[in-house]
């Protein structure tokens, strides 16, 4: 599979700042009943499976991903992190291996944005969900994030991004689209709310949590794919690069970006 991000220790490492960095904004009004079975959608190394088997240790998680390499860390690390009542699998999205109707709930997170066929796999989550079962699902959406200070250079850089995952058949605009695809795929939407992630040099930590473990880190992350699909050339690419790093540490630097989350019902 393509997937934009890879599978590097850099981008397992950055997956998980990025979990602790957002946890409170996107999972403190996720809570699931005691006994209920929750299929987490496409958990990669478990940056969110341990928060959810956290905050509900009496629900059952069922965590899959089609990366075996990504499962093992994430088992390995809930093993370590003393969590018990998660399942892991090896599992394609599109063509899940379970019965209709088993799952309570459905949990994805940061998926979507880089399937190439986003109506197969709601459709294929919707299959196995429980009548009156819920869906959450949390995207970000990169045409939301607004940055000051800017350079022509930071601004390529980052629409880069934008490029290299839509050249691999994703959408990481895909945050503003979560109604409809819901709804077409048959779920019922309750709620769609924008979380709005802020920093600046008031809060240092979140500045650099924000700008250098998350923004930066996604951007370098892309280089070879960026310049194997001739989107950039080194120099105007590092440039950017180097551009994004100093918000980090800038007084000036203001951060700010949307993620949606989604709340549906079968
Ligand atoms: C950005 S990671 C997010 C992982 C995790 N949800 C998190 O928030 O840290 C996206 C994950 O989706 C997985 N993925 C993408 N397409 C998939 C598919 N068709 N079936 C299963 N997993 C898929 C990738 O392997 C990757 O681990």
């Amino acid at each position: 599979m393509h997937y934009v991000h890879g599978y590097s220790d850099r981008e397992t490492t950055r997956l998980a700042d990025q979990a602790t960095t957002l946890e409170e904004l996107l999972l403190s009004d996720t809570g699931y009943p005691s006994g209920s079975c929750v299929l987490e959608a496409g958990c990669g190394v478990g940056a969110q499976t341990l928060p959810l088997a956290r905050r509900n240790p009496g629900a059952t998680i069922t965590a899959v991903d089609l990366s075996a390499v990504s499962l093992e860390l994430a088992r390995r690390r809930v093993l370590d992190a003393g969590l018990t009542g998660v399942a892991f699998r090896q599992a394609d999205l599109r063509q899940l291996p379970y019965p209709d109707e088993i799952f309570d709930h459905v949990f994805v997170c940061f998926v979507l944005e880089h399937v190439d066929d986003v109506e197969r796999v709601l459709q294929e989550l919707r299959r196995v969900s429980r009548p009156g079962g819920s869906i959450t699902v949390i995207e970000g959406d990169h045409g939301s994030f607004l940055f000051h200070p800017r350079t022509h250079a930071s601004l390529h850089a980052w629409n880069c991004l934008v490029q290299a995952q839509a050249a691999l058949g994703g959408d990481s605009l895909i945050g503003r689209r979560l109604f409809p695809l819901l709804r077409d795929a048959g779920f019922r939407v309750s709620t769609v709310s924008p979380r709005v992630l802020y920093a600046d040099a008031r809060t240092p930590e979140m500045l650099d949590a924000f700008a250098r473990k998350i923004i930066t880190a996604m951007v370098e992350g892309i280089r070879d794919i960026v310049l194997r699909n001739g989107l950039s050339d080194p120099g105007r690419f590092d440039e950017g690069l180097a551009d994004l790093r100093c918000l980090a540490s800038s007084p000036d630097s203001t951060l700010s970006y949307v993620f949606f989350k989604a709340v549906a019902s079968r």
